[in-house]
């Protein structure tokens, strides 16, 4: 019993905790990111082919070098810890080379997430417009709340804010898929988390739904000044 268990706990909410980026057949998605936060690319095809090519606007290659991708059997890609330098278009073909999805993705900083409380009176970032040849606009694009981490007492959740350009007519879009190679150093580039507090009832349907996990417990040796932790399989997108 003991030994199922193990294998049930381990596998299925590692399947199940993947942030899975998905888009419509044939088409082209953008969308921004946080770097260091794993992600699953959606494609449809057990043969499938993935290429690459980065914002820099290289020649697109077949993907199969980076140590920290790796093709699922469905023919959708994992990304573990994908990096700002892995920012760029995802095309996933079929073995006659037919276009099955693409995803423009721009992996925005973690390390320079901008982070504020509501409830305690801290301000997000502005919007401003920059000079670049021409003037822009950088605002925040947020994502919707996440769910309040309590039930039935008081808890917080947070929201994902990514930085955004317009260039009107233009449609808005993702920082460094608008910059690309242009070497701007401007503090307002960098994506953004809020918290805030919430209070909602228990939803019984949605308890019974929650994965399960493994506790284990590590003994920390000789304390160093600079210790990383790792919550495994936690996600900033959920
Ligand atoms: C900043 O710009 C966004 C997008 O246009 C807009 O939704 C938001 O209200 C603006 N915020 C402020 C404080 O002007």
């Amino acid at each position: 019993m003991l030994a199922t268990l193990c294998l049930v706990s381990f596998s299925f909410p590692i399947l199940w905790a993947q942030t899975l980026i998905s888009c419509s057949y044939k088409s082209l998605c953008q969308k921004a990111l946080l770097s260091g936060n794993d992600i699953v690319l959606h494609c449809d095809h057990k043969a499938a082919l993935w290429y690459f090519s980065s914002i820099l606007g290289e020649n697109i290659f077949l993907l199969n070098s980076w140590p920290n991708i790796k093709k699922l059997p469905g023919g959708s890609l994992q990304l573990t810890k994908p990096q700002p330098s892995q920012a760029g278009l995802f095309r996933c073909e079929d073995s006659a080379n037919a276009l099955i999805v693409e995803y423009e993705i721009d992996f925005q900083d973690a390390t320079t997430l901008h982070i504020t409380h509501k409830d305690l009176g801290q301000k997000p970032l502005q919007n401003e417009t920059l000079n670049l040849g021409g003037e822009v606009f950088i605002f925040t694009h947020w994502e919707p709340w996440q769910d309040c981490n309590r039930c039935e007492e008081p808890g917080e959740r947070k929201r994902l804010g990514y930085c955004y350009v317009e260039e009107p007519p233009e449609k808005p879009m993702p920082c460094w898929l608008y910059l690309r190679d242009e070497k701007v150093q401007y503090s307002r580039l960098r994506p953004e988390m809020q918290v805030e507090r919430c209070l909602v009832p228990c939803d019984p349907g949605k308890e019974i739904k929650q994965p399960f996990f493994i506790y284990d417990i590590y003994q920390l040796g000789k304390l160093t000044n600079h210790m990383w932790l790792t919550c495994p399989l936690a996600s900033i997108y959920r």
